[in-house]
């Protein structure tokens, strides 16, 4: 009886998983194609060209309006960067630090060690300047969002003119993907935007591919090391599975 009961309790909630997962989808706005990313799968790995583009398309395009709170200078030496490149980058930055020994706050020239200045001081600032609405911080943006790196690629590279009869409030923007259709973010890029030190061409789909991709890395820094991690516990048991399944054998070999 008791068991009938689990069972029955056990499959009603297998249900409930499966369509409240459907529905989490579906408020997610229109499903988002997947792309094809390096660092999908068990063995995937970072593409350090594709990183290093993409966080040049964050630092020039992006971090104008959008934070990266949880990544620090000296975290870009996973892109491959020296340690003499990141000094320089840090350099051109300037951050808040104090208090002094007469207890005020200074500024100065940021080091490695610090974590990437947010463009707007609080965010009732960002929003002034952003039309009222926030831009959020991109540290986490890709696990934050259902689709990950697939939908952020599917956002910034879906701006379009609104299909006839759809009406987009002002100061509002077309995106095919986005929840509703209506974002208060401009499509921030534009063909040739940047211009890439390796040669490749900056339309709107590499860097929107380059981008999401350098954010994935930001949401995980650690993603290889885990994965690879894996493997090795993987390893690990099918090696000690066959040592008991052995041993089994030969403890159990004389009993007829
Ligand atoms: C001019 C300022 C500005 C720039 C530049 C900008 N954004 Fe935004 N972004 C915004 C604002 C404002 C929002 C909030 C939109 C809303 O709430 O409708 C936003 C929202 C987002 C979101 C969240 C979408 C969601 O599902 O909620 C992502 C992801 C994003 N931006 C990525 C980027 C990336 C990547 C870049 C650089 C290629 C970028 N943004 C450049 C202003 C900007």
């Amino acid at each position: 009886m008791v068991s009938a009961k689990v069972i029955r309790g056990f499959l009603f909630a297998s249900v409930c998983f499966l369509v409240s997962n459907g529905a989490v989808k579906a408020a997610g706005g229109v499903p988002v194609p997947q792309q094809d990313w390096t660092f999908s799968g068990v063995f995937g790995t970072f593409d350090r060209g594709e990183l290093q583009r993409g966080f040049q398309v964050y630092k020039e395009v992006c971090a104008g309006c959008h934070s990266l709170n949880y990544i620090s200078f000296r975290n870009l030496t996973d892109l491959g960067f020296k340690e003499e490149e990141i000094k320089v980058i840090a350099k051109e930055y300037e951050v808040e630090d104090g208090p002094n020994n007469d207890g005020d706050m200074f500024t100065r020239t940021a080091i490695p060690s610090d974590t990437w200045p947010a463009p707007y001081p609080n965010d009732n600032a960002a929003r002034a300047g952003n039309n009222g609405a926030l831009p959020p911080d991109l540290s986490l943006m890709v696990d934050a969002r259902v689709g990950g790196a697939d939908y952020l690629y599917a956002l910034l590279s879906g701006y379009h003119e609104a299909p006839e009869g759809q009406e987009v409030a002002e100061g509002m923007y077309y995106n095919a993907y986005y929840p509703g259709h209506q974002i208060a973010m401009p499509s921030p890029l534009v063909d040739d935007g940047v211009e890439y030190g390796d040669g490749t061409k900056a339309t709107i789909n590499q860097q929107a591919r380059d981008v999401s991709a350098f954010l994935a890395w930001a949401t995980e820094p650690n993603m290889e090391q885990r994965k690879r991690m894996g493997v090795k516990v993987l390893i690990f048991l099918i090696v000690m599975t066959g040592l008991f399944y052995v041993s089994k054998r030969r403890i159990w070999a004389d009993v007829h």
